[in-house]
């Protein structure tokens, strides 16, 4: 069984229920509901190809401790009546924390896509998941040979945890010809290389009215135009701290975009800037320049290859990492892995393993 909830998640299933149905797996896709939008779920199931979810559990949004704990309690009874030898999670949202721990405390072996990323900053709800279902997961399927080490460091055994890339890179590659058909850049009278992409939904930025305002500013004062697709938390924040005056003509500011058509727009943008995780990586494999709106990144081998770097949400800071972006030359070495092939690595594992919870000290 594969639980998604999140924009990121379908992404990340995608190839994954490729495999399965190609290898005759049982498998059953459910939805939590986490995202319920149209353009935060249902185009990203068209646009990759995925197939209707067997169930949705309709739970919404809600602060972090009712959103987890309405999707456990959902889940529970999925799991119980479906009685799976296997969870599937991806990612780091709430959906993958809550049916990782639905799962594990019914004796149902936990396998985790996307194991040991680390920004090491507990502020990050998503490194508050990463944290606890990587410590709670049978099968640890690491996309970096950091995140090896980062899982080492932590004392996981060394045999539940298999190195075998990047899957999100895996849906890009896969779907980048489809991509290169959409209109997008036409229909927005775009020309290629001569626009920034921008995307920011992280709660310390977007909740934060002095970080919103900053952020915008350095949006308005960018040498090229900024297309913004606005998280609807973001657009919420902008209407309700009165920062509307603050996108002029220099932001385009457009519902969210989707899979396709955001590759499309990515891949032919000057720079991005983002808080977003998955981007960095993409942006780097696009060989597109990104500025990441944090502090801190668990995409680490993204800096390492001099694709992106990490920016506080300053105006002026903004603004000169965004110049120096645009400046910079050269190709961005690939790190091992990012490939097409990260989904059949990991249901060769899979087919080959016997699922069982170890005992405590053996996890
Ligand atoms: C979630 C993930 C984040 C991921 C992001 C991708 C967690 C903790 N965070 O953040 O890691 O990068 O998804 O988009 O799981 N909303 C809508 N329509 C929707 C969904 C949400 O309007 O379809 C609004 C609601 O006001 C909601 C808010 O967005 O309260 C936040 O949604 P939520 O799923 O809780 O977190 P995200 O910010 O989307």
């Amino acid at each position: 069984m594969s639980v998604v909830g999140a924009r990121p998640n379908f992404v990340k299933i995608a190839p994954l229920i490729k495999r399965f149905s190609e290898r005759d797996i049982d498998h059953i896709l459910i939805h939590t509901g986490q995202h319920y939008d149209y353009d935060m779920s249902r185009v990203f199931f068209s646009d990759l190809d995925i197939p209707e979810p067997d169930m949705n559990l309709g739970v919404g949004s809600g602060t972090h401790a009712v959103q987890t704990g309405r999707i456990m309690a959902a889940l529970e009874k999925v799991l119980l009546a479906q009685q799976p030898d296997l969870t599937m999670v991806v990612g780091d949202v709430n959906s993958t924390i809550a049916a990782a721990l639905a799962s594990v405390k019914l004796g149902i072996p936990v396998a985790h896509v996307e194991a040991g990323y680390r920004s090491f900053d507990m502020h990050m709800p998503e490194e508050i998941n990463r944290v606890l279902v990587d410590r709670i997961s049978q099968l640890l399927f690491a996309p970096t040979e950091n995140a090896v080490l980062n899982l080492m460091n932590e004392g996981t055994k060394r045999e539940s945890v298999h190195f075998v890339g990047n899957i999100m890179i895996e849906a890009l590659l896969s779907h980048k010809e489809q991509a290169d058909q959409s209109s997008v850049l036409s229909d927005l009278s775009l020309e290629e290389k001569d626009y920034c992409l921008a995307t920011v939904h992280r709660p310390q930025n977007v909740d934060d009215p002095t970080r919103l305002t900053s952020i915008l500013e350095a949006f308005s004062q960018s040498p090229l135009p900024v297309i913004f697709p606005a998280h609807p938390r973001t657009k919420e924040a902008i209407t309700r701290f009165g920062l509307n005056s603050l996108l002029d003509s220099s932001i385009t500011i457009i519902t969210p975009l989707g899979y396709l058509d955001f590759i499309r727009l990515l891949s032919s943008a000057a720079c991005v800037l983002t808080d977003s995780g998955g981007i960095q990586e993409e942006a780097l494999i696009l060989q597109v320049p990104c500025v990441t709106l944090r502090e801190t990144t668990e995409r680490v081998e993204t800096i390492a290859a001099g694709a992106n770097r990490l920016c506080s949400p300053q105006r002026d800071h903004i603004l000169t990492s965004l110049e120096k972006a645009l400046q910079s030359t050269g190709v961005f070495e690939i790190p091992l892995f990012w490939d097409e092939r990260v989904s059949t690595r990991i249901v060769d594992v899979i087919e080959q393993r016997e699922f069982a919870i170890p005992s405590y000290s053996m996890i």
